[in-house]
């Protein structure tokens, strides 16, 4: 497992909770078929992964919007370089169809972003959007 739901940091709005809750099992189910070198299974949940990162984003991005909140456009900018990340690994992946990058990637990369981009922005963002 790549992230225990425990590690994820609590806000103040269900939504945004409820958009790490679901990122954290797609992750997770993801990153089994990257240990497994399953290139089919990978292929699939690449495409779910980034459809639901987008989700993610796009709505708070949306909700940070309506509350015509100071720091949108930080907020969102952190989201654009893990979007563009996400995108470039993707299009390697799609030729070079190597696992071993994926793996090292949420590994490495995509864990630590994804629990401090939380600590940080999100649980700034979440009670000036509630
Ligand atoms: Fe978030
Ligand atoms: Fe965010």
């Amino acid at each position: 497992m790549l992230i225990q739901q425990r590690e994820i940091p609590q806000v103040s709005n269900d939504m945004m909770n409820m958009l790490h809750e679901d990122e954290v099992e797609i992750v997770n189910k993801f990153h089994d078929a990257v240990l497994a070198r399953d290139i089919d299974k990978i292929d699939e949940i690449f495409e779910e992964l980034i459809a639901d990162v987008e989700v993610h984003f796009a709505t708070e991005e949306a909700m940070m919007e309506t509350a015509d909140y100071e720091f949108t456009i930080v907020h969102k900018g952190d989201h654009d370089t893990m979007r563009k990340k996400l995108k470039d690994l993707h299009e390697r992946w799609k030729i070079l169809k190597g696992p071993k990058e994926v793996k090292g990637f949420l590994e490495k990369d995509f864990k630590s972003w994804f629990k401090l981009h939380i600590s940080k922005w999100d649980s700034e963002t979440a009670p000036n959007v509630a």
